[in-house]
C-alpha cells in the first residue's frame, strides 16, 4: 500500500491505495484554526500530528493488512504557511497560516529593498499570505522567539520529520517561500541576507520524490509497521493536485473550481509571466507549472446564495440557467468581492453586477454569477496560453462545477477547450499518493504511475461555436469592468 497524507487548511485526509492505483479507503481528522486578532490565521504543528494518528489509528482499525502491507508514505500540503522550530525541532510558535494577513507592512518591505530582484529571483511577486512576509513579522514583532527559531519548515515538512525524525523540504513547498532561488534550484543567498536569514535554518532541499527517511521504530512499533515504511517529501497541496489530475504535460491544463478558483499549467522550463501568475516548482523533478487564482470562485456563488438565493439549494438555484442564452441578455457579474489574485494582485477591488434590466429574473442573475467567476478564471488560462505560444489541447476540470453538465458546457464555451473530468476525484493526496508509489519503485517513471491512478470520463465537452463568439464578446466587455469599477473601492 501507499498512503498520501493531505495535510489541509481545516483537515487532514488520508487516502490509502494499493500498488495499482485502485483506491482502499480514505480517513480524515479535523482541526481548527486560531484567530488570536483579526486578520490573524494560526494552527499548532502539534493539531496536525494529532490528526495524523487519528488517521493512522482508523487506518489500522480498518484494515487488516494495513501495517503489513503499507510501504511509503508521502504529502500534499497546504502551502507557504510558516513552522518556526528551535533546536529540538520542537515549535516556538504556532505556524501562521498561508491566509493570514497580517503582514501587509512586511510585504512592501520586500517589494522596496529587493525591487525587481525579487520577481528575477523567485518570479514571483511579495504577498501577505507567502512565507518570507511572516518571517520578517516575526523578527520584527517577536524577537525572543525569533531568536530561538533554528529551522523552519513548511506544514507537511513537520510531519515528514514527526515520522522520520529527519528535516527536509522540497522544491515545489520551497518556491512558495519567497526565498528559492528557481533557476538556480538553491535557497537564494541573496534574499537570506537582505533579510537577517541565516543559511542554516532553512532546511535541505530534496525533489518531491525523494526520500527523507524511514517511519521511526516507535512508531512503526505503535501502528504494527511490519516492513521498513518509505516515507518521501511530497509536495505543496496545488503542486500535488496538479500531479494527481496529470497535469504532466502541456497538452492539458487544470481548472479547479473550490471556494477559490485555480488555473493550473504544466511548465518544462522556467517561463516569464512578470508576476501575473504564481510561478512555482512542480512535483514532477525539474518541471514547474503556473498558476492563476481568482479568489471568490465558489465562495461568490456561496455568497449570491445566502443573499439572494435564501432557502433554495444549489441545484434550486441553479436549475433554469440553462434556459438563459450565453452572455446572460446582457447582465455582467465580477467575482471580486474579497479582492482579486491573479493577474490583477488587488486585495481592494470589489465585485460588481453590471448592466442589470428591467426583464432580468433570478436566472440571470445565477448564469452571471457563474458567468463571471469562469470568464475571471480564463483571464489567467489566456495569459498562459498566450506565453505559452500554444493552446491546451483539454482543460481537466475539477471541483464544484464538474458534476453539472450546464457548467461544463459553459466552461466549454468560454474557455473555448474541450472539457474533461476525473471518474473520481480524490484531490491532492491522491498526488501524494502516486509520489510514493514512484518512489517506492512501483513505476519506472511518473507517466506510468499516472496512467495506473488517474483516470477520465470518457464523455467531453466541446465548444459550441455560436456560443464561443458569443461570449468572445461578452468577455472583452467584461474585462472592462475592472478598470471601470476599481475606482469605487481604492
Ligand atoms: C496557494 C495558496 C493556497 C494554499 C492552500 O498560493 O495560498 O492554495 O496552498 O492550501
Amino acid at each position: 500500500y501507499v498512503l498520501g497524507i493531505d495535510l489541509g487548511t481545516s483537515s487532514l485526509k488520508g487516502i490509502l491505495m494499493n500498488e495499482a492505483g485502485d483506491l482502499i479507503t480514505t480517513k480524515s481528522a479535523e482541526y481548527k484554526i486560531d484567530t488570536p486578532k483579526q486578520g490573524y490565521s494560526e494552527q499548532r504543528p502539534e493539531y496536525w500530528v494529532v490528526a495524523l494518528e487519528a488517521v493512522l489509528t482508523g487506518l489500522s482499525v480498518e484494515v487488516s493488512d494495513f501495517g503489513q502491507n503499507l510501504a511509503g508514505i508521502s504529502f500534499s500540503g497546504q502551502m507557504h504557511s510558516l513552522v518556526v522550530l528551535d533546536e529540538n525541532n520542537t515549535p516556538v510558535y504556532p505556524a501562521i497560516l498561508w491566509n493570514d494577513v497580517r503582514t501587509s507592512k512586511q510585504c512592501a518591505e520586500i517589494t522596496d529593498k529587493l525591487g525587481s530582484r525579487l520577481l528575477e529571483i523567485t518570479k514571483n511577486i511579495a504577498l501577505e499570505g507567502f512565507t518570507l512576509p511572516k518571517i520578517l513579522w516575526l523578527q520584527e514583532n517577536k524577537p525572543d522567539v525569533w531568536a530561538r527559531v533554528k529551522k523552519i519548515m513548511l506544514p507537511k515538512d513537520y510531519l515528514s520529520l514527526w515520522l522520520t525524525g529527519n528535516t527536509y523540504t522540497e522544491y515545489s513547498d520551497a518556491a512558495g517561500t519567497l526565498l528559492l532561488d528557481i533557476e538556480k534550484r538553491e535557497w537564494s543567498k541573496e534574499i537570506a541576507e537582505t533579510f537577517n536569514i541565516d543559511l542554516s535554518i532553512l532546511p535541505e532541499l530534496t525533489e518531491s520524490t525523494g526520500q527523507t527517511g524511514l517511519i521511526k521504530a516507535e512508531i512503526a512499533e505503535r501502528y504494527k509497521l511490519s516492513k521498513a515504511v518509505k516515507v518521501f517529501a511530497g509536495g505543496a497541496d496545488n503542486a500535488a493536485a496538479a500531479l494527481g489530475v496529470g497535469l504532466i504535460n502541456e497538452e492539458v491544463g487544470l481548472i479547479s473550481m473550490g471556494t477559490s478558483g485555480v488555473v493550473s499549467a504544466y511548465e518544462p522550463k522556467i517561463a516569464d509571466y512578470k508576476g501575473k501568475l504564481h510561478f512555482f516548482d512542480h512535483t514532477v523533478p525539474g518541471a514547474y507549472y503556473s498558476m492563476g487564482v481568482t479568489l471568490a470562485a465558489g465562495n461568490s456563488l456561496n455568497w449570491y446564495k445566502e443573499t439572494f438565493g435564501k432557502g433554495l439549494s444549489f441545484n434550486e438555484l441553479l436549475s433554469e440557467v440553462y434556459t438563459v442564452a450565453p452572455g446572460s441578455e446582457g447582465l455582467l457579474f465580477t467575482p471580486y468581492i474579497v479582492g482579486e489574485r491573479t493577474p490583477h494582485f488587488d486585495s481592494k477591488i470589489r465585485g460588481s453586477f453590471v448592466g442589470i434590466s428591467a426583464h432580468h429574473e433570478q436566472r440571470h442573475f445565477s448564469r452571471a454569477v457563474l458567468e463571471g467567476i469562469t470568464f475571471s478564471l480564463r483571464d489567467s488560462k489566456d495569459i498562459m496560453e498566450s506565453t505559452k505560444g500554444k493552446k491546451f489541447k483539454q482543460l481537466i476540470s475539477v471541483g464544484g462545477g464538474a458534476q453539472n453538465p450546464d457548467i461544463m458546457q459553459m466552461q466549454a464555451d468560454i474557455f473555448n477547450a474541450e472539457m474533461i473530468r476525473l471518474t473520481v476525484e480524490q484531490g491532492p493526496g491522491l498526488g501524494a499518493c502516486m509520489i510514493a508509489a514512484y518512489g517506492c519503485g512501483f513505476y519506472d517513471t511518473l507517466e506510468e504511475v499516472t496512467k495506473a491512478f488517474v483516470h477520465y470520463k470518457e464523455a467531453t465537452f466541446t465548444p459550441k461555436p455560436a456560443n464561443v463568439a458569443r461570449y468572445e464578446k461578452v468577455y472583452q466587455i467584461w474585462k472592462k469592468a475592472y478598470q471601470a469599477t476599481a475606482e469605487l473601492s481604492h
